[in-house]
């Protein structure tokens, strides 16, 4: 089956049974998309002509959106010919997806879920992404686990991830259990369309909204590789970047964030707990609710969120009732790998 991309004017074929994502991806085009499993409606897209059928009903897209010919992309699956009108930020042949090894040079556990790994890429090659992009670990039998770039495009011969362990996970357990010094991985990217997006430089062009940037737990990762590309070319854009985690010991990134607010004069850094102990000083309660407490309109700012799925839920739905506008929220949802998506899926169905 051929998918044609209406904007672009690309082309690329499906496979019966694969996702469409999944063919733009293999055939290199770099297509928006984050949770690849049907969640966060990242790859929305419309279906302008042809057939499209999903495994099973994605929870993604509302009643309303199906019926105007909304589909997600990463589940969809091509049953004839497809004219798809994509909303692309990157377009999507200019990013070039590499597949590559690589060595853990660096483990540091840095609290106690928490491992940042350093990744040294082979040095005749070269790795160009953008900040906020992620990779894909490749795992056996094609299976992939999806880490945000924490460091900024400038330092990319070392590519630094910071991986949060999750109970029974197959990749992150092993991280945790000591799969570090000079151990390979193969990657896959850079991947994704949360991005920092550059202000238009023109002259009489508005200035730069500024951006409030929100994080939940490791969802740090991606603001920081953003956070470091502005502050290291000194685009002198205003962030305020609201860190959420549950308690003081999940502040893994406290003292180097705190430092660089103190260099940074257009950075403010705002931690807020959730579940503190009665000695903590600082903003307590949930990450994105400290936002709507200190700001009474968010029309003027661009929204960088990233990290768990409800934290991310939660701030597209009660940042748009405080005024911000959909085209300058952008999001990374941090969801199970698909793998983990389809078995959950099945389980459920055998279970009902
Ligand atoms: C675009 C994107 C970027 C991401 N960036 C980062 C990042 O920078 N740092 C980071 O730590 N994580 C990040 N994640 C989440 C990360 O990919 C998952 O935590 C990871 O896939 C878990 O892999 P695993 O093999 O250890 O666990 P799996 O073997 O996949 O899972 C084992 C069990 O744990 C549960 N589980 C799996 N994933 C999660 C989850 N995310 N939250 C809660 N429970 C889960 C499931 O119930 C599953 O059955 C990102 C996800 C996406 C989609
Ligand atoms: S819904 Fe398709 S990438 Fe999240």
């Amino acid at each position: 089956m051929r998918v044609s991309l209406s904007k672009s004017n690309r082309s690329f074929s499906a496979a019966p049974g694969q996702s469409v994502l999944d063919a733009a991806l293999a055939a290199g085009l770099n297509l928006p998309h984050s949770c690849k499993g049907g969640n966060c409606g990242s790859c929305r897209a419309r279906l302008l002509q042809g057939e499209i059928s999903y495994p099973g009903a994605p929870l993604g897209l509302s009643v309303a959106e199906v019926a105007e010919g909304w589909v997600l992309l990463c589940q969809a699956r091509a049953r004839s010919d497809l004219l798809v009108e994509t909303c692309e930020t990157v377009a999507a042949d200019q990013v070039q997806i590499k597949r590559l090894p690589c060595r853990i040079e660096r483990s540091v556990q840095v609290c106690h879920d928490v491992m940042v790994l350093h990744l040294r890429l082979p040095a005749a090659e070269d790795f160009h992404f953008q900040p906020g992009q992620y990779v894909d670990v490749m795992l056996p039998g094609g299976r992939r686990r999806s880490f945000s770039i924490a460091s900024p495009p400038h330092d990319s011969r070392l590519l630094e991830l910071h991986v949060r362990r999750v109970a029974g996970g197959e990749f992150t357990e092993r991280v945790f259990g000591g799969a570090a010094g000079n151990t390979l991985l193969n990657i896959e990217g850079p991947l994704g369309q949360f991005v920092y997006r550059a202000p238009v430089a023109a002259a009489g062009a508005a200035p730069a909204a500024p951006m409030l940037l929100i994080g939940g737990g490791t969802g740090l990762a991606p603001l920081n590789s953003i956070i470091r590309h502005v502050v290291g070319h000194a685009i002198g854009r205003r962030m305020i970047l609201y860190w959420g985690v549950r308690s003081e010991r999940d502040l893994y990134a406290d003292a180097a964030l705190r430092e660089l607010a103190g260099k940074a004069a257009d950075l403010r850094y705002v931690p807020v707990l959730s579940e503190a102990s009665a000695q903590w000083r600082g903003r307590v309660g949930l990450v994105h609710e400290a936002v709507l407490q200190d700001f009474e309109t968010l029309a003027d700012v661009e929204v960088y969120a990233s990290g768990p799925p409800a934290m991310v839920a939660a701030v597209r739905r009660e940042f748009a009732a405080r005024g911000a506008l959909a085209e300058r929220v952008y999001f990374d949802s941090f969801d199970y790998a698909p793998d983990v998506l389809e078995r959950q899926r099945n389980s459920a169905a055998t279970k009902s």
